[in-house]
């Protein structure tokens, strides 16, 4: 059943003391794609959840967004959109700075690819400030479409990023 499955997932995640620095708990979620029953059941988790949601676009964030998201958009039958660190996408783009702990990061989307009707699910591996998923929230209605929620594997709830996101829902599978 479902807490079996989201037992497994929790499990498959490896968490490494003070990386990338000192005091932080990094939850690394390489050891689940190693599991790959741990892995088809994060997706089909989505995947059961989305379905029937009319969801026209997925939208992953660079770059744990980019290993979730193609196989919750194929399975869906939604497009694929990729949104990424400054300097990467080739065509036109629009671009939102958002603030990191130390000084400021940019994401960018191509224009064009989300249209001003797309039902937009927002993923990516995992949900700490909140900063990076808002940034990708404004990116999309700056396109004129909506963000139906955002989905994440991983939430720490103790930073309360769910609470920087306002009233779009965000869906996660495991707190950490
Ligand atoms: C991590 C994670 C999210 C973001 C969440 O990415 O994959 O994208 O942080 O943090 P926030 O909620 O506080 O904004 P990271 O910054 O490690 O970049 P990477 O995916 O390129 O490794």
């Amino acid at each position: 059943d479902e807490q079996t499955r989201i037992k497994r997932i929790a499990s498959s995640i490896r968490v490494i003391p003070d990386f990338p620095k000192p005091g932080v708990m990094f939850q690394d979620i390489t050891t689940l794609l190693l599991d790959p029953k741990a892995f088809r059941d994060t997706v089909e988790l989505f995947v059961e959840r989305y379905r029937d949601m009319r969801i026209s676009v997925v939208a992953g964030v660079e770059a744990r967004g980019f290993i979730f998201g193609p196989p919750i958009a194929l399975s869906i039958g939604a497009k694929f959109v990729p949104l990424r660190k400054p300097k990467k996408l080739p065509g036109e783009v629009i671009s939102e700075e958002y603030s990191l702990e130390y000084g400021t990061d940019t994401m960018e989307m191509h224009v064009g690819a989300v249209q001003f009707n797309d039902r937009v699910l927002v993923i990516d591996d995992l949900i700490a400030t909140g900063g990076t998923l808002c940034a990708a929230i404004k990116l999309i209605e700056r396109a004129g479409a909506e963000v139906i929620e955002c989905a994440c594997v991983i939430e720490l709830p103790e930073l309360k990023g769910r609470e920087r996101l306002g009233d779009r829902p965000l869906f996660v599978l495991v707190k950490g």
